[in-house]
């Protein structure tokens, strides 16, 4: 019996088109930029001797928070604190999963009367109290939640020992990365999700070791251009299909479409004047 000859074939054609995303509705926590101002220097971006045109920041901050509600996300509002003129920054004021509320010990003294107005915000909305954390953490700054995944920040901002406090109190496996360069202080200002199983980021923002485990977990992910990191590029904000995303990274816009997301544009470039884009202004409350 003679064994018949297996026709090659050829292999399918690589397809082209880009995976279909799927968006989730999202609630998100803002504080609106009343009181926004750059009157002290916490990080390379800041410049106090440069005056903030606090108008345009307001209308920026409008168009973002307007952003959300075309996309069908839910925004809820603080109350801005006068004299704190970095609250706008709401991802830094805690961490939600599974609607727990890991709230925020900020480094700085002068960011840490925001903790506790936050915190009160979480206890009126109805998460129950909210007891302040034993080490410094800068909430989403410094967290971000990739499916059942917490990745972690150190090494300007969130104390490391945060991390391990993290994962006890929420129960999901936190990876700690290790941050290097001053201009991205905090772990969204080099990182972003884009959906339940792949990020964004700026390799050169890690160090050599967190740059390998980023490479293990995410082997696909969309590494972002140095240029696109300068104007906060990373700083982006993703429901899974749409990702809000400064304007003026173009390379990554492009990375994005390729890949099947919809980038949605915005300029936030005078709240870049303290160091933050789309992200810094956006407290995801995960139920
Ligand atoms: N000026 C603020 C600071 O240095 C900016 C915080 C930006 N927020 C963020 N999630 N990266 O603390």
């Amino acid at each position: 019996m003679s064994l018949t000859a297996v026709t090659p074939t050829t292999a399918p054609a690589a397809t082209t088109a880009p995976a279909a995303r799927t968006a989730t509705r999202r609630e998100y926590l803002m504080c609106p930029p009343t009181h926004f101002d750059v009157v002290y220097a916490i990080n390379p971006w800041m410049d106090p001797a440069v005056p903030v045109d606090r108008d345009l920041a307001r209308r920026q901050w409008t168009e973002l928070r307007d952003t959300y509600l075309r996309l069908g996300h839910t925004v809820h509002l603080a109350e801005p604190v006068p004299g704190l003129v970095d609250m706008v920054f709401a991802a830094n004021c805690a961490l939600v999963v599974d609607s727990q509320v890991y709230g925020a010990r900020f480094q700085v003294p002068v960011r840490q009367p925001e903790a506790p107005a936050y915190r009160s915000w979480f206890a009126t909305a109805g998460f129950g109290a909210v007891d302040p954390p034993e080490y410094v953490n800068e909430g989403e700054g410094d967290f971000a939640v990739v499916g059942d995944l917490v990745l972690a920040g150190t090494g300007f901002r969130t104390d490391p020992a945060a991390h391990g406090e993290a994962q006890e109190f929420l129960g999901r496996p936190v990876v700690s990365l290790r941050l290097t360069d001053p201009r991205f202080y905090h772990l969204d200002t080099a990182l972003f999700v884009l959906d339940d199983d792949n990020v964004a980021y700026y390799p050169p923002a890690f160090s050599t070791g967190s740059r390998r485990v980023l490479a293990r977990l995410f082997p696909d992910a969309i590494l972002a251009t140095e240029a696109d990191a300068l104007v906060l590029g990373l700083n982006s904000v993703s429901d899974g299909a749409n990702v809000v995303v400064a304007q003026a990274a173009t390379d990554l816009v492009a990375q994005l479409a390729a890949r099947g997301y919809r980038p949605v544009p915005v300029d936030l470039s005078e709240l870049a004047r303290a160091g933050g884009g789309a992200k810094c202004c956006t407290q995801e409350i995960r139920r």
